[in-house]
């Protein structure tokens, strides 16, 4: 069934104790908006509105599923619902805390903590635009944090399955944090109900597009070697069902070489083995691949201007100089 247009709630509307301000963003399975609770703190309220099956109005509250729709709709919502549940029991700072969950309007709302950043989409995509290349140092910090955070996640029984750059947001401190754990989609698998694909082609592992092998932690890790090569090559690898036919990924990661660490190229490389048994035995033996990885500081947000650390060094000479020449307690700075 095609995907209708959802109409947003309405910017200050009162919802089971939070008040909406305005929605900040909008995908085929949910709304988001940015709300406040009681107390003055801001959340982020995902509501699951899957837009292949329901259908929201100028005016109206609840959106309106259609009989045959309805199945399908109710399977997604349940999942939406349990995997929230199970999401809101993980506290950690690299995965997107939730906070609540309440039915509303015949459908189901998660409460997370607001985040102010932006995603990691967003930082590659204007890397390209500028013409640079997002830096081995940085996707080494970001990684270890994102690997950390998904640990966390496989360690509770769930698995993220729609891990790209558009699902890992970073604060504006640099810190990533994953999002979206696409709850609703892995509803699909259940018998004959099906809604549309659940997963991003090219950075989905070919167990999730050709069902070939079961789905586990090493079905993330092939998303976190897809969206590792996403940072290096600006664009994500070429989708497992093209690889399959003809696997062009070899020529790919030789021109990735020229520029970035070999170590690095070797860990997305062996990330994005189509066969499970050959990627990467766990997250943490990635983790520990990239915090071995050797790779200069990230650049200084703002460079300190021409001929600063010659005159820093020179400070620091006559310093010294001067704690020579007198007793120590009258030194100053
Ligand atoms: N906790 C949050 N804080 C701030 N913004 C968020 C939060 N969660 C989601 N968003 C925003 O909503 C967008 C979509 O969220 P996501 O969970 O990825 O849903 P979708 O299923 O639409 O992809 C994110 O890219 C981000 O801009
Ligand atoms: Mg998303």
């Amino acid at each position: 069934m095609a995907a209708q247009n959802n109409v947003p709630l309405p910017d200050g509307l009162e919802l089971a104790g939070y008040r909406i301000v305005k929605k900040i963003a909008s995908g085929g399975f949910s709304i988001v908006y940015l709300a406040y609770d009681g107390e003055g703190n801001a959340v982020a309220i995902k509501e699951y509105l899957p837009s292949a099956l329901a259908l929201r109005q100028e005016g109206e509250l609840a959106p309106v599923v259609s009989p045959a729709n309805l199945p399908v709709f109710r399977l997604g919502l349940k999942c939406f619902f349990e995997e929230g549940r199970a999401l809101a029991k993980i506290a950690h700072p690299n995965v997107v805390r939730v906070l609540n969950f309440f039915r509303a309007h015949d459908t189901v709302y998660m409460v997370m903590a607001y985040e102010s950043g932006h995603t990691l989409q967003d930082q590659i995509s204007r890397q390209r635009a500028k013409g640079g290349q997002i830096g081995p140092a940085f996707i080494r910090q970001v990684f270890i944090q994102v690997l950390k955070g998904l640990r966390e996640v496989h360690a509770n029984g769930l698995l993220h399955l729609d891990l790209k750059p558009a699902n890992i947001y970073l604060r504006g401190d640099g810190t990533p944090l994953l999002l979206d754990f696409g709850a609703a989609r892995r509803t699909i698998d259940s018998g004959a109900l099906t809604l549309t694909p659940m997963y991003t082609p090219g950075f989905a592992a070919p167990e999730l597009t050709i069902k070939t092998s079961p789905l586990g932690p090493w079905t993330d890790a092939y998303g976190i070697g897809a969206a590792m090569y996403a940072c290096m090559a600006g664009a994500p690898p070429q989708p497992a069902e093209e690889r399959r036919k003809a696997d062009r990924m070899e020529h790919r990661f030789a021109e990735l070489a020229g520029r970035y660490p070999a170590e690095l190229v070797a860990l997305v490389r062996r990330a994005l083995a189509s066969d499970p048994l050959d990627r990467p035995q766990s997250l943490f033996e990635m983790q520990k691949a990239l915090q071995a990885l050797e790779t200069e500081p990230p650049p200084p947000v703002f460079p300190a201007p021409a001929g600063t650390f010659a005159r820093l060094r020179t400070l620091a000479r006559r310093l010294r100089a001067r704690r020579r020449g007198e007793p120590a307690d009258t030194v100053q700075g």
